[in-house]
């Protein structure tokens, strides 16, 4: 066993930490060699449900749980933290899109983000899953000092892994066939979910679905599915959202498979003409904890323009919260 690594995560009471949590303290996001101290956050409301949280984390005696701390101090929570999953945040209900949730959880980002900039590890990785996501990241990221933005990213590997299990039915192959898709800008309904560059058994896979089912059918779907789980459930999607929070770490941090990418949401350094310091998402290659945007793929102009709308929505949703940068 190596040493435990410190993993907080906010919004520890609620649906989403309720999956979570019990697959980061089985090992399943850093490794069954790697033990983990838990540091969960939640408001003084939910204190009382997450010390239930705790008990059963507590009964599962998982071999890789070294510790939890249950707490409603930010600042305990992100003492010398090593990994940040930022999910404490109000979700949408049927009707919202995502970015109407600006307004009541923008603020928990700037608190938090200078809290974090504060007392976490130098070499902390955050992931925010609370949305609107990628304009929490940017709230986040605008807090930091001594810690740089590109600690911070934001989570599309939701719409990634939906992209990859829609081609996977349409061409009848499993998910592991399907590489290189990639979610470009926001997570929400502007999003592009682009399988150009897409392969399948490493058949590009324009060359085996119409490009009609890409353009009207597989677009739509990927953009609103979380609206889909919305409407059947009742409430947003929990688990689809915390495997996809693990996935997102793991990758970061293992690294991702030769000849294949993810997506992430990072601060634009200006690739591909998206404005420097958005928090767009881009197709990135992971070593050992360091992502990289793939450079130099081929842009189309029915690309181009759905990338620069999603582009735009990020743009206005910056301008609604200038205030709090
Ligand atoms: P939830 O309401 O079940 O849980 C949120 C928890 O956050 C609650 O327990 C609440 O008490 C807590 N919380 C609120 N303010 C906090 C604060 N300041 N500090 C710490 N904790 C705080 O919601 P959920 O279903 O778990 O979803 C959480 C967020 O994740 C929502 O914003 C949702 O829209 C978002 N989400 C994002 C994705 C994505 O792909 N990026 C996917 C699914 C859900
Ligand atoms: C999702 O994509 O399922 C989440 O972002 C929840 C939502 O509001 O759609």
């Amino acid at each position: 066993m190596k040493k435990p690594v410190k993993v907080t995560v906010t919004g520890a009471a609620g649906q989403i930490s309720y999956s979570l949590l019990f697959r980061i303290a089985a090992g399943e996001m850093l490794g069954k060699d790697q033990p983990v101290d838990l540091q969960l956050l939640e408001i003084p409301p939910a204190m009382g449900a997450l010390s239930g949280v705790v008990m059963e984390l507590e009964d599962c005696a998982f071999h890789t749980l070294n510790s939890i701390v249950a707490t409603d101090d930010p600042e305990t929570a992100f003492g010398d933290t090593d990994f940040v999953l930022m999910v404490g945040a109000r979700p949408r209900g049927p009707g919202m899109e995502r970015k109407d949730l600006l307004e009541a959880n923008a603020r928990i980002f700037t608190a938090q983000g200078t809290v974090l900039d504060k007392v976490a590890s130098a070499d902390v990785r955050v992931l925010v899953v609370g949305n609107p996501a990628n304009t929490n990241a940017l709230i986040t990221a605008s807090k930091l000092k001594r810690l740089s933005a590109t600690q911070v990213t934001a989570m599309t590997r939701l719409d990634h892994n939906r992209a990859i299990s829609q081609v996977a039915a349409q061409t009848g192959q499993p998910a592991s066939a399907i590489k290189k898709i990639i979610i470009w800008g926001n997570h929400s309904a502007t999003q592009y979910p682009d399988i150009h560059h897409a392969t399948v058994n490493s058949q590009p896979v324009l060359e085996v679905v119409e490009r009609q089912w890409f353009e009207s059918d597989f677009i739509p779907t990927v953009q609103k599915r979380g609206a889909q789980v919305i409407a059947a459930r009742g409430l947003s999607s929990a688990a689809s959202a915390g495997s996809s929070a693990m996935d997102h770490v793991r990758t970061w941090m293992q690294g991702t498979e030769d000849g294949n990418w993810t997506s992430m949401a990072i601060c634009s350094d200006g690739s591909y003409g998206v404005s420097e310091g958005l928090f767009y998402s881009f197709p990135v290659v992971c070593k050992s904890g360091h992502y990289e945007i793939v450079q130099n793929l081929d842009i189309n102009d029915f690309s181009r323009k759905k990338m620069n709308i999603t582009e735009q929505e990020l743009t206005e949703e910056r301008d609604t919260i200038k205030d709090l940068l």
